[in-house]
């Protein structure tokens, strides 16, 4: 094997043979769930102004202070590679128009993600998100179907065994009283604490709460908690939402300390960890924005929504798995013509499968019969149609049957009825 001169950039993954067939399944199964559910697919790009992303995720974030990959172009624009999917899909919202047909739209997506994070097992510089967003409706009904849809994709992917985490902000008016009630008490408790902790609790004391510097984490100990500046009629609306989780039969539990690292998030926020992960436990997250829309330039819109890391439903999956159990063979035929003639004519018979639908391919190499068998072998797929000096005067192809180990039937087709033999 001759030495790779190019390799991937760490915390990026190349995905082939099984790997890419699954993930496709992956991909096929969720959209199923989501279409059941009313969502739409919206594609939004990859690249998008950065601003998009300072006012939605916040400036005073880790995602966009530390995480995102950013640049300048040639022509001078500022531009992000997209660190998650929602501001994007908040951006065509309101430049689209989406909200003016029906409310509430429903949109789903799936695609890559950027984070320039220090690449570990889970933790990677290129992901993918398969998420949803619902904007329109300020209802407890909304934030507890987007739950039960981020629980029947999990499903969907053959997940089991998940943790999942809520807990409810209040609304933006509950969250400035409690975020003035902390940096109140925090302010003079900084002695040992890093200057980027200081200044977060000066410009966005609820970023201080995801802090993993032990002296903040030991000042945040007996810090005010969110839940005692939550109004009545916010909890009341959570209450109606964990009581419709129960009856939906899906286990959770409430962390009062759970605020998520995006500044977003208005009321409910959920979190879905899993312990076949290990240090990045997360595999999918969401919660209410009711503000977002509005911040963005778009009329007051309520919304929410989630994304769950592929990657990490994957890795979920392969830790749970014994080795994957050999393949069946596909449904197809594998062509083997042994002169130049011969090929041209089993081209021609291969073309007129593939119109039928049924898959064919052809052995392009011109080499002994055994070496195109061993290639007929390895396509996986289910025949093998030879055309020699014989079949070539009979008008004719051996077909052979791969499955059970090679011993299947052989038989003498005519030109003329394979496709009828297929069809059937
Ligand atoms: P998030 O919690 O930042 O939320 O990311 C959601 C999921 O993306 C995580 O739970 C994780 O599975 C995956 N993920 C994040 N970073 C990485 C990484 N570096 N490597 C691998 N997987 C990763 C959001 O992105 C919000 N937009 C979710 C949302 C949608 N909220 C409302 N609507």
């Amino acid at each position: 094997m001759s030495q790779a001169l190019f390799r991937k950039l760490r915390g990026t993954h190349d995905l082939h043979g099984r790997d890419a067939l699954c993930w496709e399944e992956l991909e096929r199964a969720a959209s199923d769930v989501f279409k059941r559910f009313g969502y739409e697919p919206i594609r939004t790009p990859i690249l998008e102004e950065v601003r998009v992303f300072l006012r939605s995720v916040g400036e005073v974030t880790d995602i966009v202070q530390k995480e995102m990959y950013r640049f300048t172009d040639r022509s001078g624009d500022e531009i992000a590679l997209r660190p998650e999917g929602t501001a994007g899909v908040v951006r065509s919202y309101i430049e689209e128009g989406l909200g003016k047909d029906r409310q509430p739209r429903k949109l789903y997506y799936m695609g890559p993600m950027f984070r320039g994070e220090r690449p570990q097992a889970g933790r990677l510089r290129q992901f993918h998100q398969i998420g949803a967003e619902l904007f329109g409706s300020a209802s407890h009904w909304a934030d507890l179907e987007t739950m039960e849809l981020m629980a029947a994709v999990l499903e969907a992917a053959g997940i089991k065994g998940y943790r999942f985490q809520v807990n409810d902000l209040g609304d933006a008016e509950d969250r400035s009283r409690y975020a003035e009630a902390l940096r109140d008490f925090l302010k003079s408790q900084t002695g040992g604490w890093d200057p980027d902790s200081v200044e977060r609790l000066e410009r966005n004391p609820l970023r201080v709460l995801d802090s993993k510097n032990p002296k903040v984490r030991e000042s945040l100990e007996s810090a005010p908690r969110i839940a005692s500046f939550v109004s009545d009629k916010s909890r009341e609306r959570f209450d109606r939402i964990l009581e419709g989780l129960t009856r939906a039969g899906i286990a959770f539990e409430v962390n009062p300390k759970m605020v998520r690292g995006l500044d977003y998030y208005t009321q409910t926020v959920f979190e879905c960890t899993h312990s076949a992960l290990g240090a990045q436990d997360a595999v999918g997250a969401g919660g209410r924005y009711d503000g977002l829309v509005d911040q963005m330039g778009g009329d007051p819109t309520p919304a929410v929504g989630f994304a769950l890391g592929v990657e990490r439903m994957r890795l979920i999956r392969a830790r749970g798995e014994a080795v994957a159990e050999r393949a069946d063979r596909v449904e197809g035929v594998f062509f083997i013509g042994m002169s130049e003639e011969a090929k041209r004519e089993a081209y021609a018979l291969l073309s007129q499968l593939r119109k039928a639908g049924i898959r064919s391919e052809l052995d392009f190499e011109p080499r002994s019969m055994k070496a195109s068998m061993r290639q007929a072998d390895k396509s996986g797929l289910r025949f093998t149609a030879i055309l020699g000096e014989d079949e070539m005067r009979d008008r004719a192809v051996t077909l052979k049957d791969l499955s059970d180990q090679g011993k299947g039937a052989q038989e003498r087709v005519p030109w003329l009825d394979l496709i009828l033999k297929f069809n059937k």
